[in-house]
């Protein structure tokens, strides 16, 4: 029996988003591993995501060429290498309900002879995998965001690399900030968990942390650098997640767009605190936003080997007819969960566990 398998890359782009592609395309048609399955493969990339599978016009060879991009080993060799992803990406809801094209899309993927869809994304690109699923569409799921906040997985591709990313950059900003005796407020992303402000705050030293989880107080903002000033400590790092709330408030949007998902935009509170520092203190401070840095450059050597043991993962699922779940890993090992148990939820950061509410930091005692 032969399968057409497709991959495709939805959500926002990460770095390991190309390590996946490459080994979903080498493990599915490794001339060794073929001659012990009962299946063989062929694989084609799909450019920009669902936004492909639905834009694409099955019967014209061109619309084809553009949508549509067949991958075999020498093609995609070194593409673990770099960040980004080599198919684009869309934020596109095929089921939409203001513009549903889910008939079409099924349509499509009938028509050009694709048996399994691999979908690499967040929430909302699984959530359109697991609904294709249930419509009797072949899926299979592998975690990226670097916000890390999807259940039914300890890692999702690409967190590590942000991470890495914020501690470089507050590297960076200590000695400047030094120099000038300032405070520095560093926003990065994080839409509803603050796994990478915590842990990047954590990595990089940062005297306070604000997570979307623990809604902050501008006051205990201020007593907390005030303490510090007295303590001879010249300059402060600060770091707030995007979706970082003030406390009896709601996350600061940056527009009023909304996505096909029906997310907001957000941005700004970085801006916020260190204005209310200046106002209410009259300590110098300045703010900087992370944004797409944090998404951008190479991946790290763990994404890398994540990428790796996730797209391996994910063939040996459609070899074994296990579909409608994702790639996932738990203590350590890599597994797989069914996607309905990742839809809807969030793995959002247990303050009681780690996060210290006195000092708006990681916890330094788990007693
Ligand atoms: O969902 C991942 C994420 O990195 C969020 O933290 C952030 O809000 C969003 O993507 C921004 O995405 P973009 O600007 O690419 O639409």
């Amino acid at each position: 029996m032969k399968m057409r398998i497709a991959v495709l890359t939805g959500g926002g782009d990460c770095p390991g988003l190309n390590g996946v592609i490459k080994w979903v395309t080498k493990s599915a048609l490794d001339q060794k591993i073929v001659e012990k399955r009962s299946v063989s493969f062929d694989v084609v990339g799909v450019k920009e995501g669902w936004r492909g599978l639905v834009d694409i016009d099955p019967d014209d060879a061109k619309s084809r060429e553009t949508f549509l991009n067949p991958l075999n080993e020498e093609i995609v060799r070194t593409w673990d290498r770099y960040g980004g992803t080599n198919l684009g990406t869309s934020r596109t809801n095929p089921f939409n309900p203001k513009n549903d094209r889910s008939e079409k899309l099924i349509d499509n993927i009938k028509k050009l002879g694709i048996d399994v869809v691999v979908a690499i994304g967040g929430e909302d690109t699984l959530g359109v995998a697991y609904k294709l699923h249930k419509l009797g569409v072949k899926t299979v799921g592998i975690p990226k965001t670097i916000d890390n906040d999807l259940t039914g997985t300890e890692y999702s591709l690409g967190f590590d690399t942000a991470v890495n990313v914020i501690t470089e950059e507050i590297d960076r900003l200590r000695t400047t900030a030094g120099s000038h005796s300032r405070i520095f407020v560093v926003e990065t992303m994080g839409r509803h968990a603050g796994w990478l402000a915590l842990h990047g705050g954590e990595a990089s030293g940062a005297y306070i942390i604000l997570i979307p989880e623990h809604p902050f107080d501008m006051n205990k903002v201020c007593s907390l650098l005030s303490e510090r000033k007295g303590r001879e400590i010249n300059y402060s790092i600060i770091v707030v997640s995007e979706g970082a709330k003030i406390a009896g408030n709601h996350e600061i949007l940056k527009d009023n767009k909304i996505d096909d998902f029906g997310h907001v935009t957000l941005g700004g509170v970085a801006s916020y605190v260190s204005n209310e520092i200046e106002k209410r203190t009259g300590f110098e401070s300045k703010s900087i936003v992370l944004s797409h840095l944090q998404r951008g450059g190479t991946p790290s050597a763990h994404d890398r080997l994540m990428a790796r043991w996730f797209g391996i993962s994910a063939v040996d699922m459609i070899t074994n007819d296990d579909f409608g779940r994702m790639v996932s890993l738990s203590r350590g090992e890599i597994t797989s969960v069914p996607m309905k148990e990742i839809i809807n939820k969030l793995k959002l950061v247990d303050v009681e566990k780690y996060y210290d509410t006195d000092r708006y930091n990681g916890r330094r005692s788990i007693l």
